[in-house]
């Protein structure tokens, strides 16, 4: 038995593969048109598998993306609840990783620590999907690469801005320019930048990431404004986040420093107020909801890449 195909972060994978995974999940968007919402694929490539989705944290659109992915794929899933699990009363990672590849197919992990994700992998026999740990959040990168790809160009051709915490999505965005092209302008407080071990990742690639403190500056010719919540679950200094990020608020001012025809994305959920307006959330530069979307289709391809055919 060759080792599982996990899906743990877009650096683990070079351009072709991350490339062949987009275009996969653009055709089945595109297959798609038209079709009643819960129809299933007609040759159902994942017929009688099934995905557990392990929760160590809440969330809306990668549980529902990923329980409505598998079904359309002919496949099921089962949702779990760290608390209610073993794991919730010391069990560890790794014996739960054993037990469970004797019954699923596939695991889908939103972890608390980027650890428990890595001892998750390291001990199942089935393939490991990460659904945001508190370092990164490749799935929900790759909707988005979709989601610009599908609007403006490819990524390689493409200036995209980050304005605000250098978190999980902020990292898993220097990832996908550190291995599909591109330029990524952060604009962050000094005190909340980028992690440095994917900074320096990020160099040795020779991936065009510039930091810098002032949000004007990193949207200066942008063809993307991204931004995401000032306070993440696995944070807790809420009110000094609160302090150092609210001169980082994308507003129509900032998205007029980028210029006419920037988009505007965010992972969701947004805190409306907070690091952005619902006239920037509401208007027309808003690719939202065409990103939250994208998370079913990319999602699929990426468990199409996890457990089809080698
Ligand atoms: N963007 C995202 O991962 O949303 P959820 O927290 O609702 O899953
Ligand atoms: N950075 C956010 C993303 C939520 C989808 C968090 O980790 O809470």
């Amino acid at each position: 038995m060759g080792a599982p195909r996990h899906f743990l972060d877009i650096s683990d994978f070079d351009a072709a593969t991350l490339n062949g995974i987009l275009s996969q999940a653009r055709a089945m968007k595109q297959a798609r048109k038209g079709w009643p919402k819960g129809l299933r694929e007609a040759d159902e490539p994942l017929k009688g598998r099934m995905l557990a989705l392990i929760f160590e944290r809440p969330s809306t659109r990668t549980r529902v993306s990923f329980e409505v992915g598998m079904r359309q794929l002919g496949g099921e899933t089962l949702v779990l609840s760290s608390n209610d699990m073993q794991l919730g009363r010391g069990e560890t990672i790794a014996d739960t990783a054993r037990v469970l590849s004797r019954y699923v197919d596939a695991i889908m992990i939103r972890a608390a620590r980027h650890s428990n994700l890595t001892e998750l992998a390291e001990a199942a026999t089935v393939p490991v999907i990460n659904g945001l740990t508190n370092l990164t959040h490749p799935c929900q990168v790759m909707a988005d690469v979709m989601t610009l790809e599908e609007h403006v160009a490819p990524l390689k051709n493409l200036t995209v801005s980050w304005v605000g915490d250098g978190n999980n999505v902020a990292a898993s965005w220097i990832h996908a320019v550190g291995r599909l092209g591109g330029t990524l302008k952060i604009g962050t407080p000094k005190e909340l930048a980028p992690d440095p071990q994917v900074m320096a990742w990020a160099r040795a690639q020779g991936a065009r990431v510039q930091v810098m403190t002032s949000p004007e500056e990193a949207v200066s010719g942008s063809h993307c404004v991204i931004t995401d919540a000032w306070v993440s679950m696995h944070d807790t200094d809420a009110a000094s986040r609160h302090n150092l990020l609210k001169p980082y608020q994308v507003n129509k001012r900032l998205m007029a420093a980028a210029g006419p025809d920037a988009k505007f994305m965010h992972c969701l959920p947004a805190h409306r107020g907070e690091e952005v307006t619902d006239e920037v959330m509401d208007s027309a530069s808003s690719l939202v909801f065409d990103e939250a979307e994208n998370r079913l289709h990319i999602q699929k391809s990426i468990l199409l890449h996890c457990l089809g055919p080698k």
